[in-house]
């Protein structure tokens, strides 16, 4: 068996073989630009509308809501501050949570020193905003909501479609980082009832690079960058069609292989759990509530561990990621864990254990084995 068994997913994916084969002949031979008249041109664009009708089918939107960007970060600063811009004459007052990524953390930290307000909502010990918050923070001059869909270190799923709704009634912008759960749990913006999502390819077996912004149609948006008229002059600049081509794909395969992906990450994700638990006992603690969890994140503290420690000690074996980071022989604890008041033994004994759709059986096991003998080492 290969090592190491990797069961950082979260962090990101390998690419998927069929997302790769899709797109080696934009690579090899389809150089041509999609704004250009003549054939090679005009087949790239339709590479690239094909590759908008794939990724709008996941996430049941209409394809031209779909703007191709170049990752998570880049669509979470557009759907921000392209909402706060626009709206600014409005409000600018915004809601977010204290469980973002940094991607969305430090777009509102920027927009707070340009004059905007931002209200950050707690969450609770399982790393959960309470709708009710939400409600609460809603003022005449709030212009945007921005909670994320999952969190990326512990899993958790967010009551969006309550938050939508709350949103909704108030006529109030809401956008979703989805990065995390976009292939992984069901993420359809009308049920979510969100306005704008962002999307990650290299979290779905697409390459690194490519990311997407859902915007629905008749929201008002400023544009990060200005240029010439590609993705309707919203997100200029010379389409990526090599790397779009792969997130179609990657969407295509999610949303065909939807259960079986999502099966395959859980029951594993589970079969890792059963095993650390019927030979650590109660050393293991999990930190979230796994019902309301994504199916493939383990969030799991060992008692009398340095989950920073543990990790490098495995890394030829298993490779996982923590909680914490140590500087200097210095840690310091997630922003999000502190937002779950773990305290802080808990949250620097803390792993993130994440599965992908092609972990296996045998992949578990090792994993298993080779975190209890750690585990028993360290302790
Ligand atoms: C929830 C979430 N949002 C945003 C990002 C940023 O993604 P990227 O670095 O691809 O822009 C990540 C990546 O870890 C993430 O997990």
């Amino acid at each position: 068996m290969k090592r190491p068994v990797y069961l950082d997913n979260n962090a990101t994916t390998p690419v998927d073989p069929e997302v790769a084969e899709e797109m080696i002949p934009y690579i090899e031979s389809f150089y041509g630009n999609p704004s250009s008249s003549y054939s090679i041109g005009r087949s790239n664009k339709e590479a690239v509308e094909k590759a908008r009708i794939q990724v709008a089918e996941l996430i049941n939107c209409q394809p031209e809501e779909i703007y191709f960007t170049s990752c998570a970060t880049e669509s979470n600063n557009h759907a921000i501050k392209g909402i706060a811009w626009a709206n600014s004459h409005k409000g600018r007052h915004i809601i977010t949570s204290e469980i973002e990524h940094p991607a969305v953390t430090e777009v509102c930290k920027y927009l707070r020193s340009q004059g905007f307000e931002i209200t950050w909502l707690p969450v609770d010990q399982y790393g959960r905003v309470n709708p009710k918050d939400i409600e609460n923070a809603v003022r005449k001059d709030t212009i945007l909501i921005t909670i994320m869909h999952a969190n990326n270190e512990v899993g958790t799923i967010q009551p969006l479609e309550e938050i939508g709704a709350i949103a909704r009634k108030n006529k109030i912008t809401f956008h979703t980082d989805a990065s995390q759960s976009v292939g992984k749990i069901e993420t359809d913006v009308d049920k979510l009832g969100v306005d704008l999502l962002t999307i990650a390819g290299h979290k779905l077996y697409a390459p690194k690079g490519i990311g997407a912004l859902y915007i629905r149609k008749g929201t008002k948006i400023e544009n990060l960058m200005h240029g010439a008229n590609q993705e309707k002059g919203i997100r200029p600049g010379t389409e990526n069609v090599i790397h779009i081509v792969g997130l179609g794909k990657a969407c295509e395969v999610a949303l065909r292989d939807f259960k079986q992906i999502r099966q395959n990450m859980q029951v594993l994700r589970n079969r890792l759990l059963n095993g650390l638990v019927s030979q650590l006992g109660n050393q293991v603690h999990v930190n979230v509530d796994l019902e309301n969890c994504l199916p493939n994140t383990l969030s799991v503290a060992f008692e009398n561990i340095s989950a920073y420690a543990l990790a490098s000690f495995i890394s030829n074996d298993v490779l996982i990621s923590t909680g914490s980071a140590c500087h200097s022989g210095e840690t310091t604890i997630s922003s999000v864990l502190q937002a779950m008041k773990l305290d802080f033994r808990a949250a620097a004994a803390t792993v993130r254990i994440s599965t992908g759709k092609k972990t296996t059986e045998e992949e578990i096991d090792i994993a298993v084995e080779v975190l209890v003998n750690a585990i028993k080492k360290l302790t």
